[in-house]
């Protein structure tokens, strides 16, 4: 495709996926109901999009050898992952072109380059001290004032390669054997070291831009957290006007000022004292959209295909507030570790409510095994119907 006259990739074109978890599969369906073939690779050829695409290469992240075979059928090549290699995301742009790009993967794979690069471009982010050693952990603690999140520079997710710090019954009191934990969790090294926000609540802003430089910002939505891992997203937020304005504004300059070619998720703290303030990027569909489904025009996994298609964006309107709850795999499971019956029947009897699995093989604790939406009036209703649903289980 030369660079002076780009044509979107039609359907019957066959697009890649690096990954092939929930997120590579939503976007798989998305993608073949608009006629387009889909390879993944995927270490696991057991992974939730195997049922769906038309090939699965089992590959490791940082096999550049898969990501060539991978690239080498298709006609462009995205991603549902942070953790691709960087020889991996260059061997697949030797035959197609790779949409994010290799250079901002790289950037939002590493936490403190992805902090940086916000310090650097003027968005507003939380106080963090870049570190390597427990030492530097333990000085980071103290300057920031105690109560802190240690996270690792990569891999986390789901709150995993986190530990806290300064939570105990004396607020802000730190013991040698937290921050040793929290360095244990965080991997040992290298990582970040962030100031615990006093938080209104936590929002996140879908971002599509296609090559041709069209950009769709989603309405926000609203994401309620316990441990670390999202339990249920809205949409619409139900925050003021202006705010909104300013985070869905704040998403759209990040997207231009990276280049973005696909989706960015920007994950954001709204502060006690109604600050917004950037938490992380995911280039990527996002847990916390999985309700555009049903609450907006286009959902984010068509998005995605048409943004990394070069297609034109598809309107992002509210349609109808929606809410989903993660289904994890304790669900599946009694205290005793041994199979829980999940009553999907009663959870489906409340008015409004669809049932997403992803067709894991195995239930674990805090694996996200799917989900269940809900519409509603409102978004209060929409998540009063989503969490009746859930208790039904
Ligand atoms: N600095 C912070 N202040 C307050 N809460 C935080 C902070 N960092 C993380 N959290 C909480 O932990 C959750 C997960 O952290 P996050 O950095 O988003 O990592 P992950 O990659 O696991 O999603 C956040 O959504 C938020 O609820
Ligand atoms: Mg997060």
């Amino acid at each position: 495709m030369s660079a002076a006259t780009p044509k979107p990739l039609l359907p019957g074109s066959t697009i890649g996926i690096f990954g092939g978890g929930q997120l590579g599969r939503m976007m798989a369906m998305s993608a073949r109901a608009m006629g387009y073939r889909i390879l993944v690779l995927d270490p696991d050829p057991g992974c939730p999009a195997r049922f769906v695409v038309d090939g699965c290469i089992e590959a490791a992240w940082d096999d550049s050898r898969g990501a060539a075979m991978l690239a080498r059928g298709c006609d462009v090549v995205t991603l549902e992952i942070e953790q691709i290699g960087e020889h991996s995301m260059a061997s697949a742009a030797t035959f197609c072109p790779v949409r994010p790009s290799g250079a901002m993967l790289a950037v939002i794979q590493n936490r403190v380059e992805q902090k940086n690069w916000l310090v650097k471009h003027g968005f507003p982010a939380g106080d963090f001290r870049a570190v390597r050693t427990l030492d530097e952990t333990r000085a980071a603690i103290a300057e920031l004032g105690g109560r802190c999140f240690c996270k690792s520079a990569t891999g986390g997710y789901d709150g995993r390669g986190q530990g806290k710090v300064g939570f105990g019954a004396e607020p802000g009191a730190v013991t040698e054997e937290e921050i040793r934990g929290a360095w244990e969790a965080l991997g040992e090294g290298p990582g970040v070291v962030e100031k615990a926000i006093d938080l209104e609540r936590e929002i996140s802003v879908m971002v599509a831009r296609s090559p041709s430089g069209e950009v769709k910002v989603f309405p926000a939505a609203w994401n309620h957290h316990e441990n670390q891992i999202l339990v249920w997203s809205v949409i619409p937020a139900a925050i003021p006007a202006d705010l909104e304005a300013k985070a869905r504004a704040l998403a759209g300059e990040i997207a231009d000022t990276f280049n973005l070619e696909g989706l960015l998720a920007v994950e954001m703290f709204v502060t006690k004292a109604g600050e917004l303030l950037i938490n992380e990027l995911a280039p990527r569909p996002h847990n916390s959209y999985h309700q555009s489904e049903r609450a907006c025009v286009t959902s984010q996994f068509e998005q995605a295909i048409r943004a990394v298609c070069d297609l034109p964006l598809g309107d992002v309107d509210l349609v109808q507030p929606a809410a989903i709850v993660n289904l994890l795999g304790d669900l599946w499971l009694n205290p005793d570790g041994s199979p829980r019956e999940v009553r999907f029947d009663r959870a489906l009897a409340v008015p409004g409510v669809r049932l997403h699995l992803y067709e894991k093989r195995k239930p674990r604790k805090a694996r996200k095994m799917g989900h269940l939406s809900a519409i509603g009036q409102t978004a209060d209703e929409a998540v009063q119907a989503v969490l009746k649903a859930k208790a039904a289980l």
